[in-house]
């Protein structure tokens, strides 16, 4: 078996996860404990036609692993484990630990999660219990040492995928063992409780706590809670699924000290958060689900942000798609299928912006069950079916660019910054506007710059910044100290920075800075906001000045009244109730600039504030191409400096007609050589290994 080298370890360069799969994984969850036997065999031919290498297997099969209270058969999985060996598919072997079996919630029902109102989850779903549960846990450690134990030296095992999603159906648990391991943690965190009375501010309606025991998970009650609390207890639930995580993987090393191990990240614009920049050093592989919007039109952005945010966090590792869907899922108001050859692009997409494979939720398309109507890669009409034909091309396809697998993507010259703690202090108590979130700015401007062809990091405002020519702060209501003064000196050095409405407004203890908002970058921006004004649902505010020339630009959702200090105004609001004053500024610092945007643009705005961004900053696209064509580019990992190292273009089109693109080298997708004045055809992606000049 092929020793791992884990991601906390000196990882050395060039090295991805050859221990799954040879060359880029493809595959998907695989349940054949809901298929006879028979379909078995089907199922590992198919698979071979389609090029299959990499499968993630009983991730809800518990209750048909340990039948009875610790009575277990093994007989199905040692058969199909065995098959998956001969014909040489690696399984992500998971710890079956997301749904607990029908008898465990019979005999142990106070393992299930409880809501704000009091009320337990009843059985039948999954990922019903808490994490703090002791007796949960006690089942489910003895659960993942007797598969680990079962499995270790089996030649299928590849990685241990930890449950399913932690923290999707059990974000929160309001229930009293959660309270009790709350109370610890906030001990643990504060010291005393006078020093948790200042940071919440809890004289606030005589909120004051004379004992850490007094302190309840934010139930239900008639009106809002104290705003730092809750974005403590959001932290807490992150860190109480790591530590659950933490233990089942102590667990696994301990049995099988060769194997990785990772779980599942939901990496998208979801309501859930987790925070998985913390999370991802505790991965020995960054794997992330991810899952389009059928309601947005051009869902690929989305798709292209989401996949940057998870490089982010994999700190610019290849990282492996570890579900996605061929086509329609169950789970949204109204499930759209994918069009022909969006998955190819979808899948492309990702491994373009560093994955190093793509697996799909899930193989078979199940009858029965909450799942019966979800795609996957056979549908129940069968293999002769467009989605089989497009995955089995899509495994020619990652045989064609097998070359690539380990590169990484080239640095890019722009980061969007990014922070769950921001993102959850935004979500945690009552705002000037529902229509303010931590997402939609960032994901907006992601989709400009992307459709301008240039490349984009999404990274935590802690990482180094020196060798970005532009950052972007969108909507980063939560900025600590530390990072704000970062922000500084990288525009001091030379930086090109934005900041948007809404950002620096508070500190880790989600208590606003006073002075003017936005408090932690006040200085740095020039400006000082009074006073905030939203606009009601549909209302738009103008905006014209230098930087919009004779045109109009529009702001929607957000405005504010604000002085301008040390910055130039540079544009004002031309309509509403702050008609004539400030709206956009900008403050030269030596080579540096500081621009700070007072509302939300709409998207020719937003374009617009880019394309002058792009000549400030002069920033450069992937390649030369016509607008849309999304790029970018990974870069061989290679000891020898005196090389040029070899370069590969990812090209997708996502419209309807060619794209001009201006590249010369082969493209493995098509086999063909691309020329300087070539096009990418509709729909289609090119992946060109660039020449060298
Ligand atoms: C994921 C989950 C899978 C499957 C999928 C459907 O959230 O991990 O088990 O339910 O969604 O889209």
């Amino acid at each position: 078996m092929t020793d791992f080298v884990s991601r906390s370890a000196d990882v050395p360069v060039g090295t991805t996860f050859p221990w799954i799969a040879d060359g880029f994984a493809l595959g998907g969850d695989y349940s054949p404990e809901q298929w006879p036997e028979s379909v078995w065999v089907e199922d590992i031919a198919l698979m071979t036609e389609a090029g299959v290498n990499s499968l993630n297997v009983g991730v809800f099969s518990w209750g048909l692993l340990e039948i009875a209270d610790g009575v277990f058969d093994w007989g199905w999985l040692d058969r199909i484990m065995d098959l998956l060996a001969e014909a040489g598919i690696g399984v992500n072997l998971a710890t079956p630990t997301a749904a607990p079996p029908m008898w465990l919630m019979q005999a142990h029902p106070e393992i299930a999660t409880v809501n704000q109102h009091g009320v337990r989850n009843s059985q039948g779903g999954r990922l019903g219990w808490y994490p703090s549960s002791a007796t949960f846990r006690r089942y489910a450690l003895r659960m993942v040492e007797a598969i680990a134990t079962r499995y270790a030296t089996h030649p299928a095992l590849k990685l241990w995928h930890v449950s399913n999603e932690l923290g999707n159906e059990n974000a929160h648990s309001y229930d009293d063992e959660t309270g009790r391991a709350w109370q610890v943690w906030l001990e643990k965190k504060f010291g005393t409780i006078e020093a948790l009375n200042d940071a919440w501010g809890s004289a606030f309606w005589g909120h004051h706590y004379t004992a850490f025991t007094q302190i309840v998970p934010p139930r239900y009650t008639s009106t809002s809670h104290n705003p730092g609390l809750l974005l403590d207890f959001e932290r807490f639930t992150s860190d109480a699924l790591l530590d659950y995580y933490l233990a089942e993987r102590e667990v696994l090393r301990r049995v099988t000290p060769n194997i990785p191990i990772t779980t599942n990240f939901m990496v998208q614009n979801h309501p859930n958060g987790l925070d998985y920049a913390r999370w991802a050093t505790d991965v020995d592989l960054v794997a992330n689900d991810h899952y389009t919007m059928g309601n947005d039109p051009e869902t690929y952005g989305e798709l292209a942000f989401s996949a940057d945010r998870v490089r982010g966090m994999s700190g610019g590792d290849p990282w492996l798609l570890i579900e996605h869907s061929t086509s329609a899922v169950n789970w949204q108001p109204r499930n759209r299928a994918k069009a022909p050859g969006e998955l190819t692009r979808n899948s492309l997409a990702h491994i373009a912006r560093g994955a190093d494979g793509a697996l799909f939720f899930q193989w078979r398309q199940s009858t029965a069950g909450s799942e019966q109507f979800h795609s996957s890669v056979v549908p129940h009409a069968g293999a002769r079916t467009k989605i089989f034909r497009e995955v089995t091309a899509l495994g020619k396809t990652l045989q064609g660019i097998r070359e690539v697998v380990g590169s990484r993507v080239q640095p890019s010259q722009v980061a969007i910054l990014f922070d769950y703690h921001s993102a959850m202090a935004l979500k945690s108590g009552a705002k000037p506007t529902i229509d303010v979130n931590s997402l939609d700015v960032a994901l907006a401007m992601h989709r400009e710059l992307t459709a301008r062809g240039i490349q984009v990091d999404v990274v935590h405002p802690s990482s180094p910044l020196a060798g970005y020519t532009a950052v972007l702060a969108p909507t980063l209501f939560l900025l600590a100290a530390a990072d704000a003064a970062s922000l500084s000196s990288y525009v001091e050095n030379g930086g090109h920075l934005v900041v948007t409405s809404f950002s620096g407004i508070v500190t880790e203890h989600n208590r606003v800075i006073e002075g003017g908002y936005p408090g932690a970058l006040r200085d740095l921006l020039g400006v000082r906001v009074e006073e905030f004004f939203p606009l009601f649902e549909g209302d738009t505010v103008g905006l014209a000045g230098d930087i919009t020339g004779d045109g109009s630009w529009t702001g929607t959702i957000w405005s504010e009244l604000m002085e301008v200090t040390t910055a130039s105004v540079v544009a004002r609001y031309t309509s509403g109730e702050l008609a004539g004053l400030p709206s956009i500024t900008l403050r030269e610092v030596g080579a540096g600039t500081a621009q700070y945007v007072s509302t939300q643009l709409d998207r020719p705005s937003t374009g617009a504030l880019l394309d002058l961004l792009i000549d400030r900053a002069g920033l450069t696209p992937v390649a030369p191409a016509d607008r849309g064509l999304e790029l970018v580019r990974r870069v061989a990992v290679t000891t020898d400096t005196d090389a040029a190292p070899t370069t590969w273009l990812f090209a997708i089109n996502h419209s309807s007609g060619p794209l001009a693109l201006d590249a010369t080298g082969l493209d493995l997708v098509s086999g063909t050589r691309f020329t300087s004045g070539g096009s990418v055809a509709a729909g289609a992606v090119a992946v060109i290994r660039e020449d060298t000049v």
